[in-house]
């Protein structure tokens, strides 16, 4: 069986996938497999549905290959897939249905508001940021490693951090402030794995945090109590079910001051770089790079 494992790509999340691809490549040849890898940036869709591959890893972050539109493509091709299906990926990848989502489901997510680019200069921003409460996270409706996000306490803050959000995507999410540390629980099959709690010096959890900074803090196991973690790893399951999620992936959580989860996303493909958290969590519960992304695979023959 020949196994294509697609990376790079186009998306703002390209160099976070390039590390991602190599890795599963390296880590599915170390299980035996037989791997191509592809960056699909280089090959034509038509080509890469064209060529002779039985399987396809996923390890594209973003638009275009973790949105749903591959796929979609894949499965008009007949070519099995790792991971979500069309609509588990679309609706995760859009943070702005997944939030409307979990609260038709009565899941916990912080209050927020959509701002849209077309009628953005209307509004009034004061009084948005003062009913979200004084502070928010500003974030691009589709899209990952925290690109594009910042924090705004002012409305001239505020301002400013849309029109670079905008610079990203025509929809933007604004969410009210969460005073609390932030967790993950990344989810193999139907099973919650060791739940991760992220610390850092920077305000939050940004890209340098996440991939250049030698300062972060990644403790798993990650200081809950049983009940605790227990409670997290169940929301995390409903969460990754609620927006149709499948195979594998990761739900990141924040836990305010009052002790009140607020599930902020569903991630359907993960990053799996050196400092990423799946491999991580999957490390404690007793797999290594190689057999998770050869569960990974496997997940995917149906
Ligand atoms: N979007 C990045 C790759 C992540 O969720 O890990
Ligand atoms: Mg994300």
């Amino acid at each position: 069986e020949k196994i294509a494992v697609l990376y790079g790509g186009h998306s703002a999340e390209r160099d976070v996938s390039l590390k991602s691809g190599q890795a599963v490549a390296k880590g599915l040849q170390a299980a035996g497999f037989n791997v191509v890898l592809i960056d699909t940036k280089a090959m034509p869709l038509a080509e890469l549905l064209n060529s002779n591959i039985d399987r396809v890893f996923i390890a594209l972050h973003g638009r275009g290959g973790e949105d749903g539109c591959l796929q979609g493509a894949l499965e008009y091709s007949n070519i099995p897939y790792t991971g979500s299906n069309v609509l588990g990926s679309s609706l995760s990848m859009d943070k702005v249905r997944s939030k409307q989502v979990f609260k038709a489901c009565d899941l916990p997510t912080a209050a927020f508001f959509v701002v849209n680019k077309v009628d953005f200069e209307q509004l009034s921003l004061a009084d948005i940021l003062a009913d979200l409460g004084g502070r928010v996270m500003v974030k691009p409706a589709n899209e990952g490693s925290s690109i594009g996000m910042a924090q705004a306490k002012s409305v001239e803050q505020l301002h400013n951090a849309l029109i670079e959000a905008f610079g990203f995507d025509d929809q933007v999410l604004l969410e009210a402030w969460i005073d609390g540390p932030e967790y993950t629980v990344a989810i193999l099959g139907d099973k919650a794995l060791p739940v991760i709690h992220m610390q850092t010096p920077r305000e939050f959890y940004d890209y340098e945090a996440k991939y250049q900074s030698n300062s972060t803090q990644y403790h798993c196991p990650c200081g809950l109590s049983d009940d605790d973690e227990n409670e997290v790893k169940a929301l995390a399951v409903k969460a990754f079910n609620a927006t149709g999620a499948k195979g594998w992936g990761r739900v990141d959580i924040m836990r305010n001051s009052a002790g009140q989860w607020q599930i902020l996303e569903v991630n359907t493909v993960p990053g799996m770089t050196e400092t990423s958290l799946v491999p991580k969590a999957a490390n404690v519960f007793g797999l290594n790079f190689s057999e998770l992304v050869t569960q990974i695979l496997l997940l995917s023959v149906k």
